[in-house]
């Protein structure tokens, strides 16, 4: 053999072992893929979903693994854009060949990243993506949360019931999902219950300036004004608002649960309202659990999105446990018969459009508290 042939084979045989050493490494571990935000103007929703999925994670290694190997996560930043939340999700799946992944949370971007999961047979768990769209996308989409069909018609029933509303505002973000799926279910519920909406206004993501909309907005005098959004933006309607002399009731949905919402607020949202899925005020002892281990590790108390990351990690392993294989449809199977598991957000099943159907909380803001006054049931708001 002539020496450069000899080269030649040396170095095939050095990428081949350098291949096999590679696979024999991953197949060590389990690999999970997870894609959030962590930076831009939703980044609290990626940070606070991690640190409930990381949580999770640690547990069911101490707990020794799944199938007798050490799990791993692999997070992606999608800045929380759609066409990112979508290459996040092919870099997950064709690159690093993650077994199932976790994510996202805005609507928007779950939706414009589904149908990458779906196509290649990978099952995907949103911990919290509401719209009611988003399982839609396929058999692999799932999601732990309830739809915003639900938690339109819960804001509404509170509206119209606690707070005796009886002329509704609306103040929508034209460019998320979530926004408009949530304001058209509640306006669905609030006419049903005898309200009527008499404006129906928006904004767009990343809007600086609502004044004149809100001009309008204090021209109707309506008993509250119901802002389906995400707490950047929800909190400098809150200050405008205020500044302007609307002093009715503002309220909201899961969007506004973020610790950013207060400190940008200044004071403008005390006393208002939100629907949630979570608090950790509640006194189960699964909830208590899962609040000290949050907050031995994080030094603050975990939020309903941490709270979801942590619910749809664990459904995830107890999914690949039951499968026996991380084979994509075995595990996609036992997602699907998820029955009567005691989640921190709730008893979560998973039905046969893979959502979860589940109480809401609606929460009251006193000073830097988010102090729950109800929960209402699927049942309440039919
Ligand atoms: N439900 C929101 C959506 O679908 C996301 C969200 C969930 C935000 C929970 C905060 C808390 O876009």
């Amino acid at each position: 053999m002539r020496f450069r042939d000899f080269a030649v084979l040396a170095a095939v045989f050095v990428i081949i072992t350098g291949i096999l050493a590679g696979c024999a490494k991953q197949s060590d571990t389990i690999l999970i893929g997870e894609y959030n935000a962590f930076q831009g103007p939703i980044a609290d929703f990626g940070k606070t979903t991690h640190n409930g999925i990381a949580l999770a994670i640690e547990e069911i290694n101490n707990a020794g693994g799944l199938l007798g190997k050490k799990v791993e996560l692999k997070s992606e930043d999608d800045r929380g854009d759609m066409s990112e939340a979508r290459t996040a999700v092919e870099k997950l799946i064709t690159r690093d060949r993650v077994v199932a992944v976790l994510g996202e949370v805005a609507s928007s971007n779950t939706l414009a990243a589904a149908p990458v999961a779906q196509t290649n047979k990978v099952p995907m768990i949103t911990p919290s993506s509401t719209n009611p769209k988003v399982t839609s996308a396929g058999e692999y989409i799932f999601r732990v949360c309830f739809t915003d069909d639900f938690q339109g018609a819960v804001v509404a029933t509170f509206a119209a019931g606690h707070l005796e509303a009886k002329r509704a505002a609306i103040f929508r973000d034209v460019r998320s999902d979530y926004s408009k799926g949530l304001a058209d279910a509640f306006k669905k519920t609030f006419a049903k219950k005898g309200g009527a909406v008499v404006i129906d206004s928006t904004y767009s993501q990343g809007d600086p300036e609502f004044k004149s909309q809100l001009t309008s907005i204090k021209s109707t005098n309506p008993d509250l004004v119901f802002i389906p959004g995400y707490y950047t933006e929800v909190s400098l309607i809150a200050a405008q608002a205020r500044q302007l002399g609307i002093r009715a009731p503002l309220i909201g949905g899961d969007g506004w649960d973020s610790p950013s919402l207060l400190p940008s607020a200044g004071g403008a949202l005390e006393g208002c309202y939100f629907s949630n899925h979570f608090t950790p005020l509640q006194e189960n002892p699964a909830v208590v659990r899962f609040v000290q281990a949050y907050e031995r590790k994080y030094n603050t108390s975990p939020n309903a999105l941490a709270a979801l990351g942590y619910d749809a990690a664990w459904i995830l392993a107890e999914a690949i446990k039951k499968a026996g294989s991380t084979d994509g449809d075995a595990i996609r199977q036992a997602v699907a018969e998820t029955r009567d598991y005691p989640g921190v957000t709730g008893q979560i099943s998973i039905d046969s459009n893979r959502n979860a159907s589940k109480p809401a909380v609606v929460v009251q803001i006193k000073g830097d508290k988010f102090v729950p006054v109800a929960s209402i049931t699927p049942e309440d708001v039919k």
